[in-house]
């Protein structure tokens, strides 16, 4: 967030999720949905008819290896290293490749471009939109899409939103996360030079439970 911004810290956070994750990865099948309501909202068609996807933090890479059996070239981003470990041993025979990396850092030093480019309650959630959607603009291919998905912002908590992990004690552990109106995120992402974009909340399955966020934008 800051120049003071402490990677090692949230490494050490997702580490942590990775562990408490490993069944969704080991124990589950592959998937591929934007919301956090099974058989709710749109599907793979939101990434148009990509040949290459970068998904940035892939967590359990399940979204990704469903790509993958599809026959799209998967490359997935994840800042920690047992996630990246896990999700190799048990995604990369299916062929979805997986990076252990800081996202920001990953797309300032590789100039691989990508027909899309997602994030599910990933990386666009928790990186600055000005560093990350410039860079994430720039890594993709002409005609390709970005599209990320996570809960809606807090009404009038916007901008980033220091979170501390566990119970207020002991080592501090936190991270941030990035909230925005949906006409806050559209304007992010024309500032960073996204021709199209559109973002929206989908509302959840039951009433006045928790939607999701969605933003698509396309490069011309
Ligand atoms: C909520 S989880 C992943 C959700 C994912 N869609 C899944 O199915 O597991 C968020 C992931 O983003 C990763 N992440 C957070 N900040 C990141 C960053 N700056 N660079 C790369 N990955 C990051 C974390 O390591 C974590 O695995």
């Amino acid at each position: 967030m800051t120049a003071q911004h402490n990677y090692d810290h949230e490494r050490e956070l997702w580490d942590t999720y990775a562990e408490s994750a490993k069944k969704d990865v080991f124990e589950s099948d592959t998937l591929f949905r934007w919301t956090q309501y099974g058989d709710h909202g749109p599907g793979m068609e939101l990434l148009g008819n990509p040949e290459s996807v970068l998904e940035i933090g892939c967590g359990t890479g399940r979204m990704l290896a469903y790509l993958a059996q599809q026959g799209i070239k998967a490359t997935g981003v994840d800042l920690s290293p047992v996630m990246v470990r896990n999700t190799t041993e048990r995604w990369g025979p299916m062929g979805a490749q997986f990076i252990c990396a800081e996202i920001l850092d990953h797309l300032r030093r590789n100039f691989e471009t990508y027909d899309a480019i997602y994030s599910i309650f990933g990386a666009a959630w928790f990186s600055d939109p000005k560093k990350l959607f410039p860079l994430v603009r720039q890594r993709l291919n002409r005609g390709g899409s970005f599209v990320f998905s996570q809960p809606p912002a807090i009404p009038g908590a916007y901008g980033p939103q220091g979170m501390y992990k566990g119970g207020f004690a002991g080592p501090a552990m936190f991270t941030y996360r990035y909230s925005y109106t949906p006409r806050m995120w559209e304007s992010h992402l024309r500032m960073a030079g996204f021709e199209e974009a559109s973002v929206q909340v989908l509302e959840a399955p039951t009433p006045g439970h928790i939607g999701t966020l969605i933003g698509r934008a396309v490069v011309a």
